[in-house]
């Protein structure tokens, strides 16, 4: 397997060189805002901040595959969205050197889309499916040999005349990510060599994530302000990263620039985010469990409708985080807000629910 740098699928890569060149005398030269996010991504797993376990285990799985001087096996990575699924997948065929392609599940509808692209990899190559779970059927039956076999099968001609070759295709890793590990068949999932589950991160780790992230835009923050923006990221950086450009935002124009907790905490309150990270939705959803259900037990389904959100959405995306946070729990009869709900909306508890909970 040759080491081989290649320019990631589907990401503009000359904003990233402006900015690294620090070209800024031509205006259209400046980093965008998309263009800084290519610019914080990590790009090795000691880049990588927090998840701990889950770096350790890669970091084993990647050397021992250089060891051996082959590709890495099939990896899945399970978890809410902005947890870092996709920079994670990156860092793996940076660590390998290997090239990384890109393919997102909703876009894989027939066995041929598949096809086309297993065909064009190259040996040792990283393939990252996004959203692999909405892959579909047909497009799962083109995978299933490719990823255990590196066979293509093909179908030439119809009706009696039709026969099927088989291609050999070269060794290349797999790297699935999914919020929802329910909708995967188990096929595809016992295909997997590696699942593994992001978790939130916690505020220290975030913290460290706001500080790089700072560093890396040439921004000038105290600790106590970076301890701020973590505690109101929800757990995510990628909103970590989305409130320190606010916070950045409201310290240039309404400060002096650099970031102190007054001007972390002031930028926090005018942009609306929430003391404890909550975003829009996860407050509708606690308000719909408090004050319309009166904290009686709700199924996913009557929440989602309320919300306007499909029911999925809601178990993937918003409920982890408001069950880990200690907001809502799940029961036998449905879910039912904690305290801690009623409190942060500021409305009095029920005394009692319809059903005495
Ligand atoms: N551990 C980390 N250390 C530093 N930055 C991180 C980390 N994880 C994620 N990020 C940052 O958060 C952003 C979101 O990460 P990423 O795109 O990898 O998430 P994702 O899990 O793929 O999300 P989605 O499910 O929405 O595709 C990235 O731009 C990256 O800069
Ligand atoms: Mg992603």
């Amino acid at each position: 397997m040759s080491p081989r740098k290649e320019v990631i699928g589907g990401v503009s890569q000359s904003d990233e060189e402006n900015f690294k060149r620090g070209d800024m005398s031509n205006p259209k030269a400046l980093p965008s805002d998309s263009s800084l996010d290519i610019a914080i991504r990590p790009k090795s797993l000691a880049e990588f901040i927090g998840q701990p376990e889950l770096k350790a285990h890669l970091d084993v799985v990647i050397r021992a595959a250089l060891g051996r001087n082959q590709s890495v096996d099939h990896l899945l990575f399970v978890g809410p969205p902005g947890l870092g699924k996709t920079s994670l997948a990156q860092i793996v065929a940076h660590e390998m050197g290997s090239g990384f392609r890109v393919a997102s599940g909703p876009t894989l509808v027939r066995g041929g889309d598949l096809a086309a692209i297993l065909n064009a990899l190259n040996d040792g190559d990283v393939l990252f499916i996004d959203e692999i779970h909405r892959m579909t059927k047909a497009a799962g039956e083109v995978l299933y040999p490719a990823m255990e076999d590196f066979k293509l099968d093909i179908l030439l001609g119809e009706g009696p005349t039709a026969r099927s070759i088989r291609l050999d295709l070269p060794h290349f890793t797999l790297i699935g990510a999914t919020t929802r590990t329910g909708m995967l068949t188990g096929p595809l999932r016992d295909r997997f060599g590696f699942v593994s589950r992001l978790e939130y991160y916690d505020v220290d780790a975030l913290s460290l994530i706001v500080e790089r992230s700072a560093s890396i835009l040439g921004l000038e923050i105290d600790s106590k302000a970076s301890y701020e923006v973590a505690r109101r990221s929800r757990g995510t950086p990628r909103l970590a990263n989305r409130l320190l450009r606010r916070v950045r935002d409201y310290a240039e124009v309404k400060g002096t620039g650099s970031i102190t907790l007054e001007a972390a905490s002031l930028a926090l309150e005018f942009f609306g985010a929430d003391v404890l990270g909550l975003d829009k939705v996860d407050r509708t959803i606690l308000e719909t469990m408090c004050v319309t259900y009166r904290g009686n037990p709700v199924g996913i389904s009557a929440i989602a409708a309320t919300v306007g959100e499909e029911p999925e959405t809601i178990e993937d995306v918003y409920e982890p985080f408001l069950i880990q946070a200690g907001f809502i729990a799940r029961t036998p009869r449905g879910r039912v807000p904690l305290a801690l709900a009623f409190e942060h909306l500021g409305i009095e508890r029920p005394i009692q629910g319809l059903f005495g909970t």
